[in-house]
């Protein structure tokens, strides 16, 4: 089989730092990856991480010139799988709702292999109407969302909104890749 790519997106969350150990044991892996991330969630996770734990640039803009193409189009035409960790309400709401106004919101529609999702916010957001209904439409988008889990929350409380381990990702991410 020849070398998995995917994209991982980061968007603007606490558990931004959990997605650097999820892009290291992909690299461990062996999974090429190419993370994409918002501006909201480099306020959390420095790129220079992502890019050094993948071995590649991180990609946060959508006019970037080392992408003639435009990066929505190279970076999704290159991959078998994106994942989104963590998924902001912003973002599933974006993505349910076809909106294409940064890098990763544009990629997700450029892209047309599998999606996974893990989103992560805090319990009373996730218990929105609104939110509930944008993840069930993205169901609907064949988007396979990843948790939440319940359990402590950076807003120091417990509930549900914790978004999934890396390992349970990871292996989500894999099981995925091998079923393709
Ligand atoms: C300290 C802090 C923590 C946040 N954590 C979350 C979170 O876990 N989940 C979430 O949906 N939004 C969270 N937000 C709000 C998002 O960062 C905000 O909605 C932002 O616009 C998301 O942008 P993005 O989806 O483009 O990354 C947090 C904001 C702050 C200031």
């Amino acid at each position: 089989m020849s070398q998995r790519e995917v994209v991982i997106g980061v968007t603007g969350g606490v558990a931004a730092y959990k997605t650097a150990t999820l892009v290291s044991r992909l690299a461990q892996a062996d999974i090429q990856v190419t993370t994409v991330m918002t501006d909201a969630a480099q306020q959390f996770v420095g790129a220079a991480t992502f890019a050094s734990l993948s071995g590649r640039p991180v990609a946060t803009h959508l006019f970037d010139s080392s992408y003639p193409l435009g990066a929505h189009i190279e970076i999704a035409r290159r991959a078998d799988l994106f994942c989104v960790a963590p998924a902001t309400a912003d973002f599933l709401a974006k993505s349910a709702n076809g909106l294409a106004d940064d890098l990763l919101s544009t990629l997700y529609l450029a892209f047309t292999g599998p999606v996974l999702m893990a989103p992560a916010m805090n319990a009373e957001m996730w218990a929105q109407p609104a939110v509930q209904r944008n993840v069930h439409q993205l169901i609907e988008d064949d988007v396979q969302m990843i948790g939440p889990e319940e359990g402590w929350l950076s807003c120091r409380d417990q509930g549900a909104g914790r978004m999934s381990e890396p390992e349970t990702i990871l292996s989500t991410i894999i099981d995925k890749l091998n079923s393709l």
